[in-house]
């Protein structure tokens, strides 16, 4: 359907006030095992060209709405392209240049966009926001990064795992550096999935202690180590990802001095990658500081799948879209 075919249907009915079973995909320790496969596979199938044209109606003629508080290149264009992909509209709001900028609340930005959008994906800068949005939207919410998770990024991830290593049970992913977002939804991945991860952090920057503690208790297996070495040992997959996450300062301030610091002795690079198993895989969700995190031979070199997993956000969200806008429920 074109814009002009769609602009012809009229404006979009007002939505049920306090729709209940909205598909929001806010994190992966929210939603079921089974949606989260069934994600995954869609994933694959669209990536594989196996989705019949009909199998994407969800999408056809349906506008998603973005709002980014922080920069972005992967989320925002994997998106974009995903839902035109799949026969839908795109608008997109950087907040500073909405009245979200001059204080309009969440709350009511949610309410407003839900009359114009048919799914909203938000990247923000507080947890609390994105909560804020999915409270008062009547449209599914995608959480496309927050300072807590990532879950879109993690998806694409597990995705990379499967087609580059086969299934995930049994195996292990071991994250180096710092316990942040991305780290966090790795974690949640756990209890779903059947692998192992260890986290190898500096003692001061592991993941919330209450959030792993109720991932276990889920099922997850998470364990933490404070020596890269020892968690990267015969790892099938090594995971690092940015010393400085956005909105927490800017490169070069004195204050995040000791911060970096500290992460000096966990730089992924040959000598800690030849710890791990064979045929290990480098993963990093990009963007990556070469020399810092990671070092230029190991991100540019033959075990670095960082790529394929830039490529896949757009394959697995097309199976997020897909779901969010195919029903009610999980
Ligand atoms: N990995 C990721 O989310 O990249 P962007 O910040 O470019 O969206
Ligand atoms: N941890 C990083 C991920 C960027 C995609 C950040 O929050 O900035």
């Amino acid at each position: 359907m074109t814009a002009a075919e769609a602009s012809k249907r009229g404006p979009k009915p007002a939505p049920r006030r306090g729709a209940k079973g909205l598909r929001h995909f806010l994190d992966l320790d929210q939603i079921p095992t089974a949606t989260l496969r069934a994600i995954l596979d869609l994933g694959h199938a669209y990536k594989r060209g196996d989705v019949l044209p009909g199998d994407a109606r969800p999408c056809t003629g349906k506008t998603l709405a973005m709002v980014f508080e922080k920069p972005s290149t992967r989320t925002r264009v994997s998106f974009e392209v995903g839902m035109k992909q799949l026969g839908g509209f795109v608008t997109i709001i950087n907040s500073q240049e909405s009245q979200l900028g001059r204080g309009e609340t969440i709350a009511d930005t949610s309410r407003v966009l839900s009359r114009y959008a048919d799914v909203v994906m938000f990247r923000t800068l507080r947890e609390s926001s994105l909560v804020e949005m999915a409270a008062h939207a009547t449209v599914p919410v995608i959480n496309g990064l927050s300072d807590k998770s990532h879950p879109c990024q993690i998806m694409a991830d597990l995705m990379t795992f499967e087609e580059i290593k086969g299934p995930l049970a049994g195996r292990t992913v071991t994250w180096v550096g710092d316990g942040n977002n991305v780290c966090a939804s790795w974690v949640h991945a756990t209890a779903h999935f059947g692998f192992t991860l260890r986290v190898a952090t500096p003692k001061a920057l592991a993941p919330d202690t209450r959030m792993v503690e109720r991932v276990r208790a889920a099922g997850g297996d998470v364990v933490l180590f404070t020596d890269p070495a020892e968690a990267v040992d015969g790892a099938d997959c090594v995971v690092t990802d940015t010393w400085l996450s956005m909105g927490h300062g800017v490169d070069g301030d004195a204050a995040l001095k000791a911060h970096i610091a500290q992460l000096e002795p966990y730089r992924v690079d040959d000598e800690l990658m030849a710890r791990a198993a064979l045929g290990a895989v480098f993963m990093h969700c990009l963007p990556a500081s070469r020399e810092r995190e990671v070092s230029a031979a190991v991100i540019d070199g033959p075990q670095s799948v960082v790529w394929d997993e830039a490529e896949n956000r757009l394959h697995v969200q097309k199976g997020i879209l897909h779901w969010c806008l195919s029903g009610t429920g999980a």
